[in-house]
């Protein structure tokens, strides 16, 4: 069918065509919104979930969900040894200056940007010149609020100081944060402990976290308490009924339809996994001479489209692993799609598992692994291992 016309959007934090199988969690967070407006006490959400499933597309509809009800808004996206200092600036500036047009005292505005700017000095690389020109604000800067160059205590007095700006207009801000167990151990440290404080005295203002399936054991090894501020929700694959809607809604917006036998073959190819639903949606479109697409349709798309996985969705991280990483990713591979001992991961290598943890840490760090529970080891992209046993050696 005609390729322009194409729906389907596969691709890391491309908006889907539609959302399927995400009414709960929008629900929910429809509620933490209206809640934290109104200074009720309110856990925050921190999505987790494999690589794939659609946290980052989920947490750019609740930001949406925000900007809806004039909260100011900024996002950003996590990267080990990056302190988040810079970061939150950044995004605390656009948020408020999305307030500011509203704002009937600009004195109150213009007090928290020299705040924000002490807080960006604070910054090792600010020091060095770069950094704070960079947010162009043209206000003195503060002093004595949110520049003691302890995070916890600087990003404690920021929050709380927004919070405050958009409690002026009775909305709220909310701060996203993707790929959230990339954040440097101290910050998360600090970040929980200052939306602990936050959470205590009301202020409107929320942090909302995606990030890897571990990252609930990341935060809570930082702060006993972070159970007890954010709402874990767990995202995972698109159950039959919400797989077939994310094909055939926008299909149907384009005049186009799948018969039953070709929906069948998606979901056995696809697994439910939102980006595989995507890439194997688009491919199936442009084989198909007609509608309603049929299961040969499928048959003949679905080589292609792993074959495009292949290079886009897996190659692509498995180039990023060194030789002795891959090496273990395979023993891995080799011992089945579960969650495996990581001393049977050693034993798979016929090595020592003090000898090979060097590479399971990195693989760590660079996101590819993650533990799921003490001593297991399972991949953060879904059908990897899958992937790996096709790899010649
Ligand atoms: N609920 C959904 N329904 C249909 N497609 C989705 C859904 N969520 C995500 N997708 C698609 O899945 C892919 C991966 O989404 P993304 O948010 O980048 O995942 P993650 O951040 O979990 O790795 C994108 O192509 C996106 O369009
Ligand atoms: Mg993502």
């Amino acid at each position: 069918m005609d390729p322009v016309r194409n729906p389907y959007a596969p691709g890391a934090g491309q908006r889907p065509p539609e959302l399927a199988g995400r009414d709960k969690e929008l629900a929910q967070f429809e509620v933490v919104l209206e809640r934290v407006a109104k200074g009720r006490p309110e856990r925050s959400m921190v999505l987790t979930g494999l690589r794939g499933v659609g946290k980052t597309v989920l947490l750019n509809a609740f930001r949406s969900m925000a900007i809806q009800r004039l909260w100011g808004t900024g996002k950003i996206e996590a990267r080990p040894d990056q302190s988040v200092r810079r970061p939150i600036a950044g995004a605390l500036h656009l948020a408020v200056r999305e307030l500011a047009p509203r704002h009937r005292a600009p004195e109150r505005i213009d007090e928290f940007l020299g705040v924000l700017k002490a807080f960006m000095a604070r910054d090792p690389k600010a020091a060095k010149g770069s950094g704070v020109s960079q947010l162009g604000i043209d206000v003195p800067m503060a002093r004595g609020r949110a520049d003691s160059g302890d995070l916890e205590i600087d990003l404690t007095e920021l929050l709380t100081d927004a919070a405050a700006v958009a409690a002026d207009l009775s909305v709220g801000i909310a701060l996203f944060i993707d790929e959230m167990q990339d954040v440097p151990t101290p910050d998360v440290s600090a970040l929980c402990a200052a939306c602990h404080e936050l959470s205590q005295n009301g202020g409107p203002l929320i942090v909302v976290g995606a990030g890897l399936p571990h990252l609930p054991s990341v935060l809570s090894a930082s702060k006993s308490y972070s159970e007890r501020l954010f709402r874990y929700v767990t995202i995972d694959r698109l159950d039959r009924s919400a797989a077939d809607v994310a094909l055939l809604a926008p299909a149907r917006r384009e005049g186009a339809d799948f018969q039953a036998a070709a929906l069948d073959a998606l979901y056995a190819a696809a697994d439910g996994y939102p980006y595989f639903v995507q890439a194997y949606g688009k491919v199936t479109w442009d084989v198909a001479a007609t509608s309603p697409v049929t299961a040969g349709d499928v048959a003949v798309a679905a080589p292609l489209a792993a074959g495009e996985l292949a290079v886009g969705f897996f190659g692509s991280r498995y180039e990023r692993a060194t030789p002795a990483e891959r090496e273990y990713m395979r023993a891995m591979a080799a011992l089945g799609d579960e969650p495996v001992p990581t001393a049977q991961v050693a034993d798979e290598l016929g090595r020592k598992p003090s000898s090979v943890s060097p590479a399971r840490d990195s693989l760590i760090k660079k996101g590819l692994i993650y533990s799921s529970e003490r001593g297991l080891i399972a991949f953060t992209v879904p059908h990897f291992g899958r992937f790996l046993r096709t790899q010649p050696g």
